[in-house]
Order: structure tokens, then C-alpha cells, then sequence
């Protein structure tokens, strides 16, 4: 999952040797779900062809007003696809076509699109070192940023006249990253750190032994994925999952016991804003693991087990700056059970579930909820998928954090 997932991107294509680039960016912009449409200015075809980009972005690409060569003669609405993109690029960026823009010179249809546009338009110049450094370059830069565009610096590095300096394009990858940071800077979450911890702990018997259950992860990767997609940056310490996450802004961190979310925790902790344990963590593990794989001998084998430690209160101890969110999963006194372990790990809110509830729990797809706060005020919401069940307890979180 990308910030851009889902978002409609126009790609303005100008002639620079660095158009050859722009078959990745639209392979990225695909990759990462957004959808993308290609406009070139006539020139630029010299360096890419639209077949290319037409292929890649699964549009088609325009260029002119009209298509001569079409039958129907269609226009081209440049104000219909400059309504319909979210984020418009302009990759490469020439001098000539900074210069029209920044003055309305409207001779093509990338720039009559340009002029129509009401979304955040970038640009990723390209072109040679003294061109790059002229000063009717720079005021076009410094005019277009006055227009509320925003400018993607060009890197150092050989130039296609063979020069060594500033110009090139930035690379592919790196645009998209700029243009992720941009979007992420504009939201609610943006700048907070998120500690969360999902799925089960496995406590090892023998080496091929363990004592697990049934967490399938779900609700914490749901709650990763609903703050990151609200700006926040994550640090997801879970236990063994088939869960997958692939975002931007979530950095997985793998762990298989109790001790090991306990000692990944503790690492990350300082620095995070919110902290919210969603896994289901053994409350025991075996006393003693045995080396070797245990022999079935005996009718009867017992384990010896001894308590894990508690992550979420010994990060109530430790607990400064940051929020904390617990779960509590209760079968009987749900509320009251609740509110003491409020009190005993030192919570700001707490997430219940209850198995009584029909879809409620740590093995489904649903969860039904009751959110406690640390005044002991709560809020029953109803049934729903985990994915929404995760908005709402970030939502209910944000409310705090910013009250
Ligand atoms: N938790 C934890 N570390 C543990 C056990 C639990 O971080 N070793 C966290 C869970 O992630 C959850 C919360 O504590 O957020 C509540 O877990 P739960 O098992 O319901 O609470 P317990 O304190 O173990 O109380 P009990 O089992 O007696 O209800």
C-alpha cells in the first residue's frame, strides 16, 4: 500500500533526454495502485514513444487537441483532464516548458491542461547545468513556486552534454517518494510515530514445539495500515502471521515470543508518540526448552510453565510523553475488567472485545468494540470489518491526542 493507491495521476512529458525515465515512473505509479494518464507535448515523442507510456499507464496517451489521423476528430478536453487528475507531474520539465507555463504561453495541450488543473502540480526539471543555473530558469522556478507548484530539485551528476553538475532529473523512485512525503505532510498524522503490536506469540517447548493461538494478526496490520494512510510512521512489532503489509510508512518488525515483542518494544518505545497493543501475547511459556526434540516416552507429560512478561504494563511504567492503548479480551465483568486493567497498566484508552459477541475477537474478520477511556467514558460500536474497526479507534485516538 501506497499514499498514492488510488489516486489519479497526470503525467506531463516534456522533451528532455530524460523522458526515457518516465516509463519507470509510470511502471511505479501503477505498481504503488494509482491510476495514471500520459499527456506529451508533440517533441517530446522524440525521446519516448507513446506506445510506451500508453502501454504502461493502460491509457491512452494525448498530445494535440485533436487526433488528425482519427476518423471522429475527437478533442482532447484539457479542462476535463486537468479536473480529473489528483496530483499532475510534470517529469522531465524543460526550461522552454517552464518558461511558457510560468507565463500562460499556452501553444500546446500539456500547458492549456497545466493552466486548467486545480490539483498540487509538480515539477521534476531536467536540463543542462548552465541552463538549469540561468537566472530566467530560477525565476521561473521561483514564480511557478509562487503559484503554489512544487518543485522536485534536479541532482548532481553527469549531464547528457557530458558536463558534471546540477540538472538530471531526480530518479524515478525518488520522485515518487517526494510526491508520497508531500501528500503525507498534508495529513492528520503526519510527523506522529505509532508503536503497535499484533498477531500471537509462539513460546518454544522443544525446537519444533511450541505453545501458540489462534491471533491471526488482523486487527493490528488493520491499524497500521488506518494511521499510516493517515501520515503516521510505524514501527509493527508482530508475532508469526500470514499478514502482509507492503507501505511506505510501516516498518515491520518480525518477532517470534513474548520476550522478543518485550525487548523490540522497549527499543522503539522513547520515540514514539502512540503506543497500541493489539497482540495477543502468552501470558506463560515453558520453564525449561529442551535442546532437543522431546521423545514421545511417557503416558502423561507436563510442562512447567512460567508467566511472560506483561509488554503493555511495563510500558505503562515507562510510560512519559507517550499514549497507550491496551485491548482487553474478556469473556465475563467485560466492563469492569476492562477499567482495571486501565488502572493496573496505566492506559489511556482501552479497545474491548467480547467473545459473548457474535464476530467479535482475535480469530475473524470483524470485530465488535467498546472504546474506554482513562476518565472511564466509553463508546459501543457496532459490528464491523476490522479495517473499519481500526479508523475508528484511530479516530477515537486523534480526538485525544489533539483535544
Ligand atoms: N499484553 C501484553 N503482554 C502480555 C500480555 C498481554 O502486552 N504478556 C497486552 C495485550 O496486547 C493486550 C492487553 O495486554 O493489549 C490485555 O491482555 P489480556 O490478556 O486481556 O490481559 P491480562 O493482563 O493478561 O489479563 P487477564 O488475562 O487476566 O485477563
Amino acid at each position: 500500500m501506497s499514499l498514492l493507491s488510488g489516486k489519479k495521476i497526470l503525467l506531463g512529458v516534456t522533451a528532455g533526454i530524460a523522458a526515457y525515465k518516465t516509463a519507470n515512473l509510470v511502471r511505479l505509479f501503477i505498481k504503488s495502485g494509482a491510476e495514471v494518464k500520459v499527456i506529451m507535448t508533440p517533441a517530446s515523442k522524440d525521446f519516448i514513444t507513446p506506445l510506451t507510456l500508453s502501454t504502461l499507464s493502460k491509457n491512452p496517451v494525448h498530445s494535440t487537441f485533436y487526433d488528425k489521423e482519427s476518423e471522429n476528430e475527437l478533442w482532447n478536453n484539457h479542462v476535463e483532464l486537468g479536473l480529473w487528475a489528483d496530483i499532475f507531474l510534470i517529469a522531465p520539465a524543460t526550461a522552454n516548458t517552464l518558461s511558457k507555463m510560468t507565463n500562460g504561453v499556452c501553444d500546446n495541450l500539456l500547458i492549456a491542461t497545466y493552466l486548467s488543473a486545480k490539483c498540487k502540480v509538480f515539477f521534476a526539471p531536467a536540463m543542462d547545468l548552465d541552463m538549469y543555473k540561468h537566472p530566467s530558469t530560477l525565476d521561473s522556478f521561483k514564480k511557478l513556486q509562487n503559484y503554489g507548484n512544487v518543485m522536485i530539485p534536479a541532482t548532481s551528476g553527469e549531464l547528457a552534454s557530458g558536463l558534471i553538475g546540477e540538472g538530471r532529473m531526480a530518479e524515478p523512485e525518488d520522485i515518487v517518494a517526494f510526491i508520497e512525503q508531500e501528500i503525507a505532510s498534508s495529513l492528520p498524522l503526519y510527523g506522529k510515530r505509532f508503536l503497535i503490536t499484533a498477531g500471537p506469540t509462539h513460546e518454544a517447548i522443544d525446537p519444533v514445539r511450541f505453545i501458540g493461538n489462534h491471533s491471526s494478526g488482523k486487527m493490528g496490520f488493520e491499524l497500521a495500515k488506518a494511521a499510516a494512510n493517515l501520515g503516521a510512521e510505524i514501527f509493527l512489532v508482530t508475532g508469526p502471521t500470514h499478514q502482509t503489509i507492503a507501505h511506505s510508512f510501516v516498518h515491520r518488525i518480525d518477532v517470534i515470543s513474548a520476550e522478543d515483542m518485550y525487548q523490540a518494544c522497549h527499543q522503539y518505545f522513547e520515540n514514539i508518540d502512540v503506543a497500541i497493543c493489539s497482540a495477543a501475547v502468552a501470558d506463560y511459556k515453558p520453564k525449561n526448552v529442551a535442546s532437543e526434540k522431546i521423545k514421545k516416552k511417557v503416558a502423561t507429560f507436563n510442562i512447567p510453565l512460567e508467566p511472560t512478561k506483561d509488554i503493555l504494563k511495563s510500558l505503562g511504567v515507562s510510560k512519559k510523553h507517550q499514549f497507550l492503548v491496551g485491548f482487553a479480551l474478556e469473556t465475563n465483568d467485560e466492563v469492569a475488567n476492562a477499567k482495571s486493567k486501565i488502572k493496573r497498566k496505566n492506559l489511556d484508552l482501552i479497545v474491548l472485545n467480547s467473545l459473548r459477541d457474535k464476530g467479535a475477537g482475535f480469530a475473524t474478520d470483524t470485530n465488535k468494540v467498546t472504546i474506554i477511556d482513562a476518565d472511564y467514558i466509553g463508546k459501543d460500536f457496532t459490528l464491523k470489518s476490522k479495517a473499519a474497526v481500526a479508523k475508528d479507534i484511530i479516530n477515537e485516538i486523534m480526538q485525544r491526542i489533539y483535544a
